[in-house]
């Protein structure tokens, strides 16, 4: 068991749920998906740096960061959905490991063992076609089965998301349909070949406050039913505090901060992270005396031209509240600790 599986292992967050019967043959005793020293780069430009997460059946990690800190790029990778990039480091997926794999295999794997939600379900739905010929359709692509039992299939995940009138709604368009339930249809596609991890890319952040959080308790609810891990990528850690066990906050292509989501949110202890906290209704630690929420100054780094040292230094009021010591802007900071693991030059500072 690698270091962050400990981590999940410590927090007892949640109970475990019972893990459903396998679907996919012998399954392997550690965490469905390892992920370790993963970096991505462009050409020249490195936009990954060095990540290293993994998650176990029944549990939610939360990658949180700012716009381009490479949460995508991140999840993109473990989905083997590069086609330009040079992706390095280790990415094991029960027992399996993905870099390098044959382009067959993570095929295979995408849709029936793992699948991927996004923002914008409108993007990855055909105008065309109902949805339920489309779930229907995803569903053939990996499961061997009649038109008709596929069809009863969709019919069956669209109820199981919350949709009413499923019947009647699988043979309607996805532009018949709002943007909550469109993104309940995706979250049914993705689901109807039971697969063990799921992937949510920013799934709610088109959507009204209240839809967002019917669509977060059915993802909750799905999962723990499932015992299905989720890595849930967000920009904001309202999201991840809703249903998270375990939080990994990204910057600048690195990590900055990885623990149990209620360690993140009671001691954080990375400027960033605690900028970020600041920064959300309801979560802030640090409201300014006329209740206003502190936004972080100043805007992240290009991969182009990435900071010195610490990449957040110029944003970083610790390093100006130690009036810039040098190992900020000279060191990159490694990420230090074993069940709260931090990467910060000094991470015992001002709360
Ligand atoms: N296909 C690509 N080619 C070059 N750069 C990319 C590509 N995809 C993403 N990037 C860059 O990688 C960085 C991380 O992007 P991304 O993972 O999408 O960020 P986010 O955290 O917002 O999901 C950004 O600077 C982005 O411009
Ligand atoms: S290493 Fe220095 S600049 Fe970076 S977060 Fe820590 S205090 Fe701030
Ligand atoms: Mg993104």
């Amino acid at each position: 068991m690698s270091e962050s599986g400990t981590v999940s292992e410590m927090t007892g967050r949640r109970t475990r749920p019972a893990v459903r019967p396998a679907g996919g043959g012998e399954r392997s005793g550690g965490p469905i998906l390892d992920v370790k020293d993963l970096s991505v780069s462009f050409g020249a430009v490195q936009v990954v740096d060095g990540v290293t997460f993994n998650v176990d059946r029944g549990r939610t990690l939360g990658i949180v960061g700012e716009s381009g800190s490479g949460k995508s790029v991140s999840s993109l990778a473990v989905l083997g959905l590069h086609r330009n990039a040079t992706v390095t480091g280790s990415i094991v997926f029960d027992g399996q490991e993905l870099v390098g794999a044959p382009s067959e295999r993570l095929r295979k794997l995408r849709g029936s063992r793992m699948a991927m939600i996004f923002q914008d379900p409108l993007s990855s739905l055909h105008p065309f076609y109902t949805v339920g010929d489309q779930i229907a359709e995803a569903y053939r692509l990996h499961r061997r089965t009649s038109r008709r039992a596929a069809r009863e299939r969709a019919v069956e995940m669209l109820a199981e998301v919350g949709i009413p009138e499923p019947r009647r709604r699988a043979r309607e368009h996805p532009h018949q349909f709002s943007g909550g339930m469109r993104q309940r249809v995706m979250i049914a596609m993705a689901l109807a070949c039971e697969p063990d991890l799921l992937i949510a890319d920013e799934p709610t952040t088109a959507l009204d406050v209240t839809v967002q959080a019917q669509i977060l308790e059915l993802i909750a609810r799905i999962q723990a039913e499932r015992g299905l891990a989720v890595i849930m990528i967000t920009h904001d850690l309202g999201v991840v505090a809703r249903i998270a066990d375990d939080v990994l906050v990204m910057y600048g292509g690195r990590t900055a901060e990885h623990t149990a989501a209620r360690t993140i949110f009671k001691a954080p202890r990375h400027p960033y992270t605690q900028g970020l906290l600041a920064s959300v209704p309801g979560l802030a630690t640090g409201e300014e005396d006329d209740g206003r929420l502190k936004a972080i100054p100043g805007s992240p780094p290009s991969p182009l031209t990435p900071p010195p040292g610490c990449r957040f230094h110029p944003r970083c009021a610790r390093f100006a509240a130690a009036q810039n010591p040098a190992i900020c802007t000279e060191e990159h900071p490694l990420l230090t600790g074993t069940v709260h693991k931090v990467a910060c030059h000094l991470p015992g500072g001002t709360q």
